[in-house]
């Protein structure tokens, strides 16, 4: 601890102490006036700045102050381009730093375990080396003006029971796999903040994993920032001050404050390990005003100019896309073709859902950039609905005709937004059968069709072969028409690479029952996940990672090693200027069963003009040769032969080199990376981590049928893809987390009340439960444009079954309310 810090803490009281790890309200922690202690602002962002204009609005009921939304981190990834996320960073932070934010919680950079993750839309990549590396430079360009906050450590695999679900990983997965691209964040880019993730990890709640935040984060990565909990995911506070949790978000009312005091009254809790905490959010304090003093001199270069960061959302968007399929060449098009674009572009999918959602600055005008591109009148039609996924033969019969005169045809694919939302997994494995029968019907009419992909991450993509040009979009933010307009006619040449697989099917995929339901999700695939899998067992896939085309075409004239890296020279030998992207991957020959044969392990992004010469050099890292050893738990450079390829991706070598490595070096402390697993739930018990939806099982009749209540409406909403997103929410968390999240409601003890109310085998006695629920909603869904849902939740029937001579209330009024509203949608 420094100096400076240990004598104010020794100036401070419990109570102050206990206040400071403590948020206060939704985005903020606490102050100490008296100490002349300052609160810290927090703001989310992965797309872009999202500030709520009301302090307590942590569900971003209502719109956010307006911020440049720049594509999400899944296609940003796509571009694999270092200093364009330096400049997002550069540009968030601004954006942060003008809206008085401290800390911008973000990036996200958790692996995209399987393609049907829920939140894939906000991580970067299928690769830990990739993640890692844009992300670093993302977080060195926002933490030139304000504080950033990489987020969820660690394993944050699936939204489904997110609050609750133990991963349990191998610790040679989490050090080859899930680990790397925290790590390379924390020793290139000193983030002053790090979230730790809401599910447990191998048996122990991220935010109380001793293991995990002491021995992992500081120890071995040397970690020297603050960790805050993600919202709502803390559970036992004196745990996680011991194991590390610097600052417990949102404010729990003083719920956890009083336990702390009580705690360290009872000698339950050391002051020391108190002071420890403190003294990380002091010290997290002193960086915040460190970077308000450095951007003080240059305040003018400091107001952020939303105009440049549109022109930057563009660049972006333009410089992820990846071009799949270009046969014939039939892009770039030609602007006296005859167009015709089919869905809802007016509305283009620019972002996913959830805590990263942005209020974008700018909005895009489709018929106005239409006009700026092509020369000759096109045409338009909707095709089919985004919201049903049954056939409309009517909008098909219109689509088709519009077809008919035109020369190419251009089709979005896209997801509804519950498709890419914060909370909820995928559900979609391939496009809907509306979209597929529309291109079906068109192919028919033997012209060319363009798929314009612009859904987050990989789909199995069966009408694929149908289509003569695919041009990967994803979520590309506030400039997507512009960028997809500009790419399409040829004014830039797409040049992105795609930053994980697209696998023919679903199940080719190693990692099966995803998400899990059940208590603990085993990574039983421990690396096998994406390329890891696909390239090492020789499984075909549609288009593999690192893949993409362009209109021009590069060469390598000239590649060699020398002992810092790879030098070589590349050559634009196409008709067009564009971006090359050079991958360099790392073989191992022996393996073992949890390693993959091939990992990325360095790349470079060159600009090239057409007939343009330029020498590139990836070089060697830490991480190059280094190799993870299970049996003494370390990395260590071991001697012997190591295989280098540069490819064009992971199926296509370009130049490989044998380097023989001479002495078996440690390449890092020897630290205990035996992380104890500590116990295993097989089934769910109906305790306070249970999610609420698991007591549609509960032995209380009474409760279980208002739990199915809410699932069946749950489910009735997902089926129209437009779920009520208060109620996924409600149904996936757990007691313990309404505890967290709203503490005037519910606290520890009065919820172990109604656990054991509801394990009680009986017909009746839920109300408690339903007022809960009802309240609930009240209090932060009464904004949502997602409706309260009404029976049996409505406030009569809470206030009926609150009377006591009234014993079966509960469940006779959900009958006779269910008879009175036999449709509760
Ligand atoms: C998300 C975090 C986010 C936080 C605050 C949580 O639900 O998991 O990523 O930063 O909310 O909005």
């Amino acid at each position: 601890m420094k100096k400076e810090i240990e004598s104010l803490i020794s100036d401070l009281t419990t109570d102050q102490k206990a206040s400071l790890v403590c948020g206060k309200g939704a985005f903020e922690s606490a102050s100490i006036p008296s100490q002349d202690i300052r609160g810290l602002i927090f703001s989310d962002g992965s797309q872009g700045v999202r500030k709520q204009r009301y302090v307590q609005d942590h569900l971003g009921m209502f719109p956010s102050i307006p911020s440049t939304c720049f594509p999400a981190a899944s296609t940003l990834a796509c571009s694999w381009d270092k200093k364009l996320m330096f400049r997002i960073g550069e540009a968030m932070g601004k954006e942060a730093a003008s809206l008085k934010v401290d800390v911008l919680l973000a990036p996200a950079i958790n692996m995209m375990r399987h393609p049907m993750g829920g939140r894939n839309f906000e991580y970067f990549s299928e690769d830990p080396c990739l993640a890692g590396e844009l992300a670093s430079s993302m977080i060195q360009g926002i933490q030139k003006t304000v504080s950033a906050c990489p987020k969820h450590f660690l394993l944050n695999s699936q939204e489904t029971f997110r609050m609750s679900v133990d991963e349990q990983a191998s610790m040679q997965s989490i050090m080859e796999y899930y680990l790397p691209a925290f790590e390379r964040v924390i020793k290139q880019s000193q983030p002053d903040w790090i979230m730790s993730a809401y599910n447990k990890v191998n048996g122990e709640y991220a935010s109380e994993n001793a293991f995990l935040l002491k021995q992992i984060l500081r120890k071995q990565l040397g970690f020297q920032g603050a960790v805050m909990s993600d919202w709502g995911g803390g559970n036992d506070i004196i745990k996680a001050i011991r194991a590390g949790s610097t600052l417990e978000m949102p404010a729990t009312n003083g719920q956890s404050k009083n336990e702390i005091l009580k705690a360290v009254e009872e000698g339950r809790l050391e002051v020391k390990d108190l002071d420890k905490r403190a003294a990380e959010m002091l010290e997290a304090i002193q960086k915040a005003d460190q970077r308000i003093e450095e951007r003080k001199g240059s305040l003018k270069d400091q107001t952020p100019s939303y105009r440049y960061h549109h022109q930057l959302a563009f660049a972006a968007a333009r410089k992820s896309a990846v071009l799949l399929k270009n046969d014939d060449n039939i892009l770039p098009l030609d602007p006296m073709k005859r167009v015709c674009f089919i869905g809802d572009f007016e509305h283009f999918p620019i972002q996913g859902n959830g805590s990263a959602a942005v209020n974008p600055k700018f909005t895009e005008n489709f018929k106005v950039i239409a006009k700026k591109y092509l020369n000759i009148p096109y045409k338009k039609s909707l095709g089919y609905r985004l919201h049903d996924e049954s056939v409309d033969s009517k909008l098909e019969l219109r689509a088709i005709s519009a077809a008919k005169k035109a020369d190419v045809i251009i089709v979005l694919a896209a997801f509804p937004l519950c498709e890419s939302t914060e909370g909820l997994d995928r559900r979609k494995a391939d496009l809907p059968e509306n979209q597929k029968h529309l291109i079906q019907s068109l192919a028919a009419l033997n012209k060319p069709i363009i798929l314009i992909d612009a859904i987050a991450g990989a789909i199995e993509l069966s009408i694929e072969p149908l289509v003569q040009g695919i041009l990967y979009t994803g979520l590309s933010g506030q400039s997507s028409l512009e960028a997809m307009f500009s790419l399409l006619f040829g004014e830039f040449s797409p040049s992105g690479k795609l930053a994980f697989s697209f696998a023919c099917h679903m199940d080719d995929h190693l990692v099966t029952n995803f998400p899990q339901k059940e208590p603990i999700s085993y990574h039983s695939e421990q690396t096998k996940v994406g390329y890891r899998y696909f390239h090492t067992e020789h499984i075909p896939v549609r288009y593999p990672f690192g893949y993409g085309l362009s209109y021009t075409e590069f060469h390598l004239n000239f590649a060699g090693a020398n002992k810092d890296g790879i030098c070589f020279e590349i050559e634009n030998v196409g008709n067009m200027d564009g971006d090359a992207i050079i991958q360099l991957y790392r073989k191992w020959e022996d393996h073992d069963e949890v390693s993959s044969e091939e990992v990325l392990v360095g790349f470079e992004r060159i600009h090239l003009k057409k007939g343009q010469i330029k020498k590139g050099f990836i070089p060697f890292d830490e991480y190059t040769f280094r190799r993870y050893l299970p049996q003494s738990k370390r990395f260590a450079i071991l001697k012997g032969e190591v295989n280098l390829k540069l490819a064009w991706n992971i199926e296509e070598p370009i130049w490989s080199t044998r380097i023989f490595l001479k002495d078996g070096e440690d390449v890092q402390p020897e630290v205990e990376t035996n992380m104890p697993v500590h116990y295993r739930k097989s089934a769910w018990k109906m305790d306070l981590e249970t999610p609420l939806e698991e007591f549609a099982h509960s032995p209380n009749r009474a409760a279980a049928k208002s739990i199915e209540w809410l699932i069946a409406y749950r489910d009735r909403s997902l089926k129209k893809n437009s779920p009520n997103l208060a109620v996924c929410a409600l149904l996936s968390m757990p007691l313990k987390s309404i505890c967290k999240l709203y503490p005037d409601l519910m606290n520890f003890d009065k919820a172990q009340a109604l656990i054991d109310q509801m394990n009680e085998p009986s017909e009746s006695g839920c109300s408690e439960l339903i007022r809960l629920i009802h309240t609930v909603f009240k209090k932060d869904f009464s904004n949502s444009k997602d409706p309260m849902p009404l029976a049996p939740f409505n406030l009569e029937f809470v206030e009926t079954a609150r009377k006591p001579e009234d014993s079966q209330a509960g469940f006779v009024s959900i009958q006779s309310l269910k008879d009175k509203n036999p449709n509760p949608d």
